[in-house]
């Protein structure tokens, strides 16, 4: 099976919003929305898991119905309170529901990527017939900065040699199960990306290549750059 899973369970402190972000609308429709379409669209998964905060349930329920998304391949379960008790509760889910087997691969994405590409989809799960873990990636541009006692920076690592990570990140499924149930609780409290869950498990992540354009809605400026993507009809 394939699963694609949509992070959403965030309260999108950083945006300052009386609602979590991916609720926000971007040029008249939800960012949520358009990250749905984006992955049903490409109609290559079985299942499209949402990982969601209960009290916002039944705002997705009714946007599911309105923008007549196929319910048959939309599961939604409960979001957790940090990012990864989302990924759990969305495997464990695949797990109790469907069982776990050799073939199965899963991309997991943030509800708040609506520009993820096809190409990006596509990448990754070619990707994963070699690879047990794939992240989508971008070399950085900037000098980077390691400022361990701010404001005062300790070294700049060598520009080369780093990439900013995007999302998705894929994995053969099995893997990724194995690895998320041993995480000890200090290995969860510095997960900031999702393959750091297999690359704390000594497994080999591969980079596939990002977009700029697949940023991540984050702050009050994102949306605006969200709009102007939009207007650009480049999606
Ligand atoms: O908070 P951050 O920007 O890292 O969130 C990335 C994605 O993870 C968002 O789409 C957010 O809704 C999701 N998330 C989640 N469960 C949480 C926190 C964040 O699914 N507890």
């Amino acid at each position: 099976m394939k699963y694609a899973v949509i992070l959403a369970g965030g309260s999108g402190k950083r945006m300052k919003s009386e609602i979590p972000k991916q609720f926000i609308s971007v040029s008249g429709i939800p960012i949520i929305v358009r990250t749905i379409q984006k992955i049903i669209g490409i109609d290559i998964f079985d299942r499209v898991i949402i990982a969601i905060h209960s009290d916002w349930n039944d705002e997705l329920l009714y946007l599911i119905n309105k923008y007549k998304f196929d319910k048959s391949k939309i599961i939604i379960v409960n979001g957790g309170v940090e990012r990864i008790d989302s990924i759990y509760n969305a495997v464990n889910h695949i797990n109790s529901s469907y069982g776990i087997f050799e073939s199965d691969i899963i991309l997991i994405h943030d509800a708040v990527r609506p520009f993820i590409t096809k190409k990006i989809i596509y990448d990754s799960i070619e990707a994963l017939q070699l690879h047990d873990a794939v992240v989508a990636s971008l070399p950085v541009v900037d000098t980077m900065l390691w400022v361990e006692n701010a404001p005062f920076v300790s070294s700049m690592p060598i520009r080369s040699k780093l990439f900013h990570g995007q999302a998705p990140d894929s994995f053969r499924l099995q893997v990724l199960y194995n690895a998320l149930f041993n995480l000890t609780s200090n290995e969860k409290k510095i997960i900031t990306g999702t393959a750091q869950i297999c690359m704390l498990k000594g497994i080999e992540i591969f980079t596939i290549c990002g977009d700029p354009i697949n940023i991540k809605i984050t702050t009050p400026f994102d949306i605006k750059l969200a709009e102007y993507f939009c207007s650009l009809e480049v999606n």
